[in-house]
């Protein structure tokens, strides 16, 4: 299956959308846990906590999952494929694995992370350490920035199928009856 022109550009569209508002959010994120963590009054401080319990992880995770489903189709309905090309295979790898940092890790500290805000503004320490804050934008942003170089490099090493008797570089060749023999053809992994 391939996606028409301009199929493609809307999904491209809504790709691109899902990972800039996922992106932001994990910017928002760094910003309210700055703020959390960081100096300030205990009414900041902990309105910052609060917010970041309440508002976050639900929007993050629908991003995440908007632009993993769009990726998705992306991969599998143009030439790129999903495990055609290394960018892809490691794009895909970054999003799942962010996906479920954010359902095993982020969301169930979240209800500690509002108790801390609400201790935070009546003035008090809060029960739990929640130091642990810093990682997740620390690490989502950093893996988000990797899959944004992939994505505008698209650096070469193809993870590609070549029949044996194929001539090298065939694989790049947009002939269908090729493509064909190469669909057909043995994986081998070539960097
Ligand atoms: C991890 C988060 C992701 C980010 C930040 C991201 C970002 C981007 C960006 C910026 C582009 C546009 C590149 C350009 O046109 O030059 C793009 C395109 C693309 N992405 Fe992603 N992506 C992510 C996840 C995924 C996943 C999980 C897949 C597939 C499993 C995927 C597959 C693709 C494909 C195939 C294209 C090229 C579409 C085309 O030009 O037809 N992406 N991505």
């Amino acid at each position: 299956m391939r996606l028409a022109p301009r199929a493609r550009k809307a999904v491209l569209t809504v790709h691109l959308v899902a990972a800039g508002a996922w992106i932001g959010i994990d910017v928002l994120v760094a910003v309210l846990v700055g703020v959390g963590l960081g100096g300030g009054s205990d009414a900041v401080r902990g309105l910052a906590l609060r917010a970041l319990a309440e508002f976050v992880v639900t929007p993050m995770l629908v991003s995440a999952l908007v632009c993993l489903g769009s990726g998705l189709l992306l991969g599998l309905a143009t030439k790129w494929g999903l495990v055609r090309y290394w960018w892809v295979a490691v794009k895909l790898v970054l999003n799942v694995l962010l996906c479920v940092l954010i359902v095993v890790a982020l969301r169930p500290g979240m209800a500690d992370v509002g108790a801390a805000g609400v201790a935070t503004e009546a003035g008090r320490l809060p029960a739990t350490d929640i130091s642990f804050l810093v990682f997740p934008p620390a690490v989502s942003l950093t893996l988000l920035a990797v899959a944004t170089v992939l994505s505008v490099y698209k650096p070469g090493g193809r993870v590609r199928r070549r029949s044996q008797g194929a001539p090298r570089g065939a694989g790049r060749s947009a002939a269908p009856d090729m493509r064909r023999t190469l669909s057909e053809a043995r994986p081998t992994f070539v960097a």
